[in-house]
């Protein structure tokens, strides 16, 4: 069972399961056991290897050492991607991104590469409308949750955590740099914010 902290995150090491918030519009399980899944058609199970980024179109049996999430109703093409290549899209605060599975149509799930270089902060605090699983890959950061300074999630390499949709977070490093997977599970568009209480409301 995944480790839950007091602020909708899920921490998952080597051993650990876990099943979406059933509140989510959106279902999906990581499992880290190691153990083969039965994968239905119609899901897709998303891994990460020593050096690839992986998804498996259902139905399939997959197996991997490293934390697999299964997302439900959505089944992109099967594909491995390299994970050498670094980062090549800009990001903030001196970060970069790689788009490792990128969503087939906007907004569908997608599995991103995020290099953190040393003595930064990922980017301002913030929220996501749907859930992230992270992987993380390399180096040594904190996750900083909650408000008011929240809690600190001390990050390494093999370690997963599942953000809760809306839970308030950013990442930070000190002397290391960091490297994450990301999976939106879904993933954004502008449009988002494209609502009554954005459109309704100027600040002064
Ligand atoms: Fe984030």
């Amino acid at each position: 069972m995944a480790l839950t902290t007091n602020y909708g995150i899920h921490i998952l090491r080597d051993g650990d399961t876990y099943e979406s918030n059933p509140d989510d519009m959106y279902a999906f399980r990581v499992d880290y056991t190691g153990d083969a899944i039965e994968l239905s058609a119609g899901d897709s199970a998303w891994t990460l290897t020593e050096n690839m980024a992986t998804v498996a179109r259902g139905p399939a049996i997959v197996r991997s050492p490293r934390a697999v999430t299964v997302i439900r109703g959505y089944a992109p093409r099967t594909q491995s991607v390299s994970l050498a290549g670094g980062t090549n899209l800009p990001y903030i605060n001196g970060c970069s991104s790689e788009q490792l599975i990128a969503p087939v149509r906007p907004g569908d799930p997608t599995m991103q590469l995020l290099y953190i270089p040393p003595h930064s902060s990922e980017q301002a605090h913030h929220i996501h409308a749907t859930a992230r699983v992270v992987h993380v890959l390399e180096g040594l950061g904190k996750s900083i949750v909650g408000m008011d300074g929240g809690e600190v999630i001390e990050l390494s390499p093999g370690m997963t955590l599942v953000l809760d949709r809306m839970v308030p977070h950013h990442f930070e490093t000190a002397e290391q740099p960091l490297l994450v997977a990301p999976i939106h599970v879904w993933s954004s568009t502008p449009l988002e914010q494209g609502h009554p209480m954005f459109y309704g409301t100027i600040k002064t």
